[in-house]
């Protein structure tokens, strides 16, 4: 494997916020409540995740109570800083030190941009489900989220190839996690703008309504047909506008993941292996199918002349396209 296929991606914030917790649910296969007997990380705890094939992501993941913090910003900061893909910082929003919180974020950021000036900057503002609606600390997040890119702004002012910076709340217990995480992979693929235009092609060629492509082990989303996966509703193609895809639920495919994955999680339990899934409802035929070795394909048709046979076969014929 070359290593320009490997990115590292650190996953930094203060101790509980979450980055463990977040990386297990993801990667290892832990249900939301499997994460409370995760113990706290010690320093740096790094793995290597394969993502289609040719895809790797070094994760570092960075103990985040305060004896290792300031070890990361003087003595290893050039270890820790440098070739970095992405940072994923993760707050907490429950969190009653929030002053302190986004000071220690700023150190970090400064720090990236001197060594990393390109990575891409994703904050997860995490815990969303303790939060009910009328909280105060909900309403504060618009507000959190505009410090945070005001931050950003300044501090890579003057940098010509400064990384993207993206925000999302997120919690372990919905499909939030799913959609912040699958930005990130979506931003990694090197390829992406030629596999959503081989999506778009294959959702025409056979009149499906929408295609989606997901990681194999992660089932995190990658691509799907039209629009590019991050887009806003007002990019919609031609086709996903004549179809009200921007009344659709914009999670949609993030719940399919969350779902998708805790059936897998049965299956392993009763010793069956997920092999795929079909459904057909109301004149509407949705098939998930293994497509790579590391992917598996989403279609939905509305078309009532199309089965879920023929959708199958469409797959199995598109595979070549995709390795
Ligand atoms: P360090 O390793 O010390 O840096 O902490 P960490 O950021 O890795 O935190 P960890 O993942 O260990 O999570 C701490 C606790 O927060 C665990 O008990 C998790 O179950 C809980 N937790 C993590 N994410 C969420 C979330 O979205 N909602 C709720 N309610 N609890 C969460």
């Amino acid at each position: 494997m070359s290593s320009a296929s490997r990115r590292k991606v650190l996953l930094m914030g203060k101790s509980g916020s979450g980055k463990t917790s977040m990386r297990s649910v993801i990667f290892s296969n832990y249900t939301a409540k499997d994460t409370r007997r995760l113990g706290a990380t010690i320093d740096v705890e790094q793995s290597a995740v394969r993502l289609l094939g040719s895809l790797v992501l070094n994760l570092w993941d960075c103990g985040g109570q305060d004896a290792f913090l300031d070890n990361y910003l003087v003595a290893q900061r050039d270890t820790i800083f440098t070739n970095v893909a992405v940072l994923i910082y993760v707050f907490d929003i429950t969190s009653s030190e929030w002053e302190k919180d986004v000071h220690y974020f700023e150190d970090n950021l400064q720090a990236l941009r001197e060594n990393s000036a390109d990575a891409g900057i994703w904050v997860l503002i995490n815990k969303m489900d303790l939060v009910d609606k009328e909280d105060p600390k909900r309403l504060m997040y618009a507000e959190r989220r505009a410090e945070i890119l005001a931050m950003n702004e300044r501090l890579s002012a003057g940098v010509d190839n400064a990384g993207p910076c993206r925000i999302f709340p997120t919690s372990i217990w919905d499909e939030s996690l799913y959609k912040a995480w699958s930005s990130v992979i979506h931003y990694l693929i090197p390829n992406i703008k030629l596999i959503t235009e081989h999506l778009t092609y294959f959702r025409d060629l056979t009149k499906a309504a929408e295609v989606a492509v997901f990681e194999g082990e992660t089932f995190l989303v990658m691509a799907k047909s039209g629009s590019p996966l991050d887009a806003a509703e007002v990019e919609l193609d031609e086709w996903e506008s004549e179809r009200g895809v921007g009344r659709l639920d914009r999670q949609r495919f993030e719940k399919v993941s969350e779902i998708i994955k805790s059936f897998r999680r049965t299956c392993q339990r009763t010793g069956e292996q997920f092999l795929g899934f079909e459904a057909d409802f109301d004149g509407c035929v949705v098939v998930l199918e293994p497509l790579t070795r590391n992917t598996f394909m989403l279609v939905i048709t509305t078309d009532p002349r199309l089965t879920a046979s023929m959708v199958k076969y469409n797959i199995s014929q598109s595979t070549i396209h995709f390795v």
